[in-house]
């Protein structure tokens, strides 16, 4: 069984599909760690919930990118840690992450990427006028939301459609669809 560490640094609703999935022993892997940035992150809550646990750190604390992500190392190191699990964490991975797990690094993204790349994709698929968005599940390289696609699913844009009907279609695939794909990847 893998040790995997979620990153996330808000609600942490895929975090907590993960969980769940964990529990009901569908996903055969430990979740040995949440890395979080944000102090008033609702996914530290959740993690506290299930005794996972927390590695909570302030970016501003640090001099760089590189001397935080060290620390993150570490504390992955220090837990096994093999597989890294973005869900909603808002910071691009640097070259000292990206080298200690090239290739074992996923991240999960509300639409069909290449496609409205970067912050509020549901926003930018919205105001575009397309009819079909969707979730993208990708490798993480340097660049944002650039890597290798794993996994995709299209969602239909509505006539009525609103950002928050949007945002819970997309949300429950998402929940599904990165589980799905984690179960493939962890298996290998
Ligand atoms: C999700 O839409 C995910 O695709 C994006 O950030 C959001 C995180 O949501 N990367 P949550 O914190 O898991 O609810």
């Amino acid at each position: 069984m893998k040790n995997i560490a979620v990153f996330a640094s808000g609600s942490g609703s895929n975090f907590q599909a993960i969980i769940d999935e964990v529990e009901r022993g569908e996903l055969s892997a430990r979740i040995a760690l949440l890395v979080c940035d944000k102090q008033e992150a609702k996914a530290i809550e959740r993690a506290k919930m299930h005794n996972i646990e927390v590695f909570g750190f302030d970016p501003k604390a640090y001099g760089s990118k590189e001397e935080f992500e060290q620390e993150i190392k570490e504390e992955l190191q220090k837990r096994n840690v093999h597989f890294i699990v973005l869900a909603g964490y808002m910071r691009l991975i640097g070259p000292t992450l990206l080298r200690a797990y090239e290739g074992s690094i996923v991240n999960i993204h509300p639409s069909l990427l290449p496609s409205f790349p970067g912050k509020d994709a549901i926003g930018q698929a919205l105001l575009a006028g397309v009819k079909v968005t969707g979730v993208t599940i990708h490798y993480v390289d340097e660049g944002m939301d650039t890597g290798q696609i794993i996994a995709q699913e299209a969602v239909s844009i509505d006539q009525y459609e609103t950002k928050e009907t949007l945002t819970k279609k997309i949300q429950q695939v998402e929940h599904y669809l990165y589980s799905k794909t984690l179960k493939d990847l962890l298996s290998k």
